[in-house]
């Protein structure tokens, strides 16, 4: 099958958070099958041009109607890990992709709208005739409105699209104006049958909508998160859309990429192991020790990596550093915010720990410093107020590393309390807690602590528990394959 991702991120050269690590994965897992697969991406100068082959121009002058008028790009080609990847440089005065960074500016909704039309005019002009193509968050969610009222009739009317939805938090709301900048005019975008008008904010357009009413399957990034969305406020307003398009909305849960996830080939680690060599895992703690300057003692580590937002619950990360020090363990945090305040408040808890021998806080994006927390530490906490899936507690598990996680969305469908849960012992992998507050974390978090202080043999169990786990896209591209395979027809 000939599959397009058109997306805003693709790990390891545009990551800032899971979408870009299954964008890779997946689209990997689809090539290793034998499927004729590419990913189109903005060209961001702020990518990783290191991890890129044989980068150079494959189509120039490409004039993509926008805001009445044209803009020119130039698409690029290289392979990313192989992957056969395209890029976007629109000449614009705006300059929409060379910002140093990939979000946070108020036409984000403008860049990404142009995105994705210039994405579809590519494909058009190129003469490339995906099967399928599959979009990713609100970034791309306009490509397949685009489809269905510009593309269609120009000729790209055998393609389908599977969207997924990877956080609802963010569904590019914007102003009206944005659709007559992609060239979208039919007035009943907002009337009963295609809708597209936000709930919130009248007027506005929902991007996220738009791919709901007109993908021919949208996906959630875990089975659970897909009934949160429908049934409890996680949907963010999309609960009724998606009970409406309910027999084109599933979960599927996120894999890991297994290569680029996997202790025995980790070039970051300073050892390697696996399930059977787990003792040298310490090793690895040594070395992230020294690395962090914190004190080498006989301790239980304890890990957060990921975004610093009210997503992942920034006041119970807080709260897991301090009481995990005052349980005599060490923390380990490695994170970057958006939003200012979080940012400060955690460099000021940086600077208020810095002589504090036992823990470390780095805040920043450290590709490297996240593969040797990940082989170095003992416990993993992600203690999020709702998680779509979440790919940290995945990859504490490949590592060996044990999660202690909320039971909510991807979390709750890939770790199983060591102590309540109803799966047969050698199933259970971590700790589970269910309310979101100080309380509720402390009942799984010093179960952890307890565990690895007083009995070493069953956190070791528990190590071996996790790592047995098969969380790689070997099952997931199957499901993948079927959606595509079903909207083909
Ligand atoms: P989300 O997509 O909501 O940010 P996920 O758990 O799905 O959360 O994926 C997070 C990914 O981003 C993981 O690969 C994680 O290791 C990585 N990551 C997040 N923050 C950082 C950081 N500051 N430095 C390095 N890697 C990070
Ligand atoms: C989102 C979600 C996260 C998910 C990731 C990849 O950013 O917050 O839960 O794992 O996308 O799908």
């Amino acid at each position: 099958m000939k599959i397009l991702m058109v997306a805003s991120e693709c790990a390891p050269v545009a990551k800032v958070g899971g979408l870009g690590d299954v964008v890779h994965g997946l689209s990997r897992e689809l090539h290793q099958r034998g499927h004729d697969v590419a990913v189109i991406l903005p060209k961001y100068d702020c990518m990783r041009y290191d991890h890129i082959w044989d980068l150079a121009i494959s189509y120039e002058n490409l004039w993509v109607p926008w805001n009445g008028g044209v803009i020119n790009c130039t698409i690029w080609f290289g392979h990313v890990d192989g992957l056969a990847s395209y890029f976007i440089e629109p000449h614009a005065e705006e300059q929409f992709f060379n910002r140093g960074t990939y979000y946070g500016f108020w036409d984000d909704a403008h860049r990404f709208g142009f995105f994705s039309r210039a994405a579809l005019e590519f494909m058009l002009k190129a003469n490339l005739r995906p099967d399928i193509i599959h979009t990713h968050d609100w970034q791309t969610a306009l490509i397949p409105v685009m489809l269905y009222e510009i593309y269609e009739s120009l000729g790209l009317d055998r393609q389908r699209v599977c969207h997924t939805i990877h956080n609802f938090k963010h569904q590019g709301t914007t102003g009206r104006d944005l659709l007559y900048a992609t060239g979208l005019h039919r007035a009943d975008y907002f009337g009963d049958v295609h809708c597209m008008g936000d709930d919130f904010t009248p007027g506005a357009i929902n991007h996220t909508k738009g791919a709901i009413t007109y993908a021919n399957f949208v996906t959630t990034v875990s089975p659970k998160h897909a009934f949160e969305a429908r049934h409890s406020d996680q949907g963010y307003g999309l609960g009724h859309t998606l009970y409406r398009f309910q027999d084109k909305f599933g979960g599927i849960l996120n894999g890991l990429d297994y290569d680029t996830w996997n202790p025995m080939t980790d070039p970051y680690l300073r050892v390697h192991y696996d399930r059977d060599t787990l003792e040298r895992k310490s090793d690895n703690k040594q070395a992230l020790r020294e690395r962090l300057m914190l004190q080498q003692v006989y301790k239980p580590m304890v890990a957060y990596v990921g975004r610093l937002d009210t997503q992942k619950g920034v006041h119970l990360i807080r709260h897991a550093l301090f009481r995990t020090l005052e349980m005599g363990g060490q923390f380990v945090l490695l994170g970057a915010a958006s939003e200012r305040g979080i940012n400060d408040d955690f460099w000021h808890l940086k600077n208020d720990l810095n002589d504090n021998p036992d823990c470390h806080l780095e805040i920043g994006f450290d590709e490297a410093l996240a593969h040797q927390i990940y082989a170095g530490v003992d416990l993993f906490v992600v203690p999020s107020l709702f998680e779509p899936c979440g790919l940290t507690q995945m990859i504490a598990l490949r590592y060996g590393t044990v999660p202690v996680v909320r039971q909510v969305g991807g979390l709750a469908d890939t770790v199983f309390d060591w102590n309540h849960s109803d799966l047969p012992l050698s199933k259970r992998n971590g700790f589970v807690f269910e309310e979101a507050s100080f309380a509720g974390l402390e009942s799984a978090l010093d179960r952890g602590i307890a565990l690895w202080k007083q009995d070493p043999h069953g956190f070791q169990m528990l190590m071996q528990a996790g790592m047995r786990y098969d969380y790689s896209w070997r099952l997931p591209v199957e499901h993948y394959l079927n959606i595509y395979r079903y909207i083909r027809c």
